[in-house]
């Protein structure tokens, strides 16, 4: 198998809802997201999510014992080299870094910024229903940091699933209202 295949990238269409309070008004904002097409390379996302899925078997879990791996490739690596990484607990419990994050400061390290292609695989999870194997809000943002709206940036989460490369979203369709600073 090779080339590449276009996936859409659904629309999203919400209205705003406005309830007016005895102490002022609440609002609902609206969400409007076109519908849009983006290329993906089938081989690329399997190689990532095996990537993961490997990766995950390196996890240091000692308190959770949930083992997550992730892998990723970088638009502005002519190279395209995969970065892996696991979830590394601390004894601490608040100093545990996610597979994500871990994946995405080696490719950051490394001197790369934009993301192109993230997978996640959640070893314990593989076919729990999508918000148990899909990436933490901590992770989302900071994911947001290096994603792109050209192309879009993409996470791929593993399901598991035979005959399935897994469900994948744009930072939009996973991450709403991204923290911003301007810059
Ligand atoms: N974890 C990740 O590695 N990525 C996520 O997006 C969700 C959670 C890790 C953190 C912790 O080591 C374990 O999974 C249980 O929360």
């Amino acid at each position: 198998m090779s080339g590449t295949v276009e996936v859409t990238l659904p629309a999203v269409a919400r209205t705003a809802a406005v309830t007016e309070t005895p102490l002022g008004r609440l609002t609902v904002p609206s969400r409007a997201i076109p519908e849009r097409r983006v290329s993906v390379d089938p081989e690329e996302l399997a190689r990532l999510r095996d990537a993961a899925r490997g990766a995950a078997a390196n996890a240091h879990a000692p308190y959770s014992g949930f083992a997550v791996g992730a892998a990723l490739v970088m638009a502005d690596d002519p190279e395209r080299r995969v970065f892996v990484g696991t979830n590394v607990e601390n004894a601490s419990y608040g100093g545990t870094i996610c597979a994500e994050r871990t994946a995405l400061t080696q490719a950051s390290s490394a001197g790369f910024r934009r993301l192109s292609v993230l997978a996640v695989s959640c070893a314990r999870a593989l076919h729990a229903r999508l918000a148990d194997r899909s990436p933490c809000g901590i992770c989302r943002q900071f994911i947001a940091e290096f994603a792109t709206d050209e192309p879009p940036s993409l996470v791929l989460i593993d399901s598991g699933e035979d005959g399935s490369l897994g469900e994948i979203l744009d930072l939009e369709r996973l991450l709403p209202y991204p923290f911003r600073l301007d810059r």
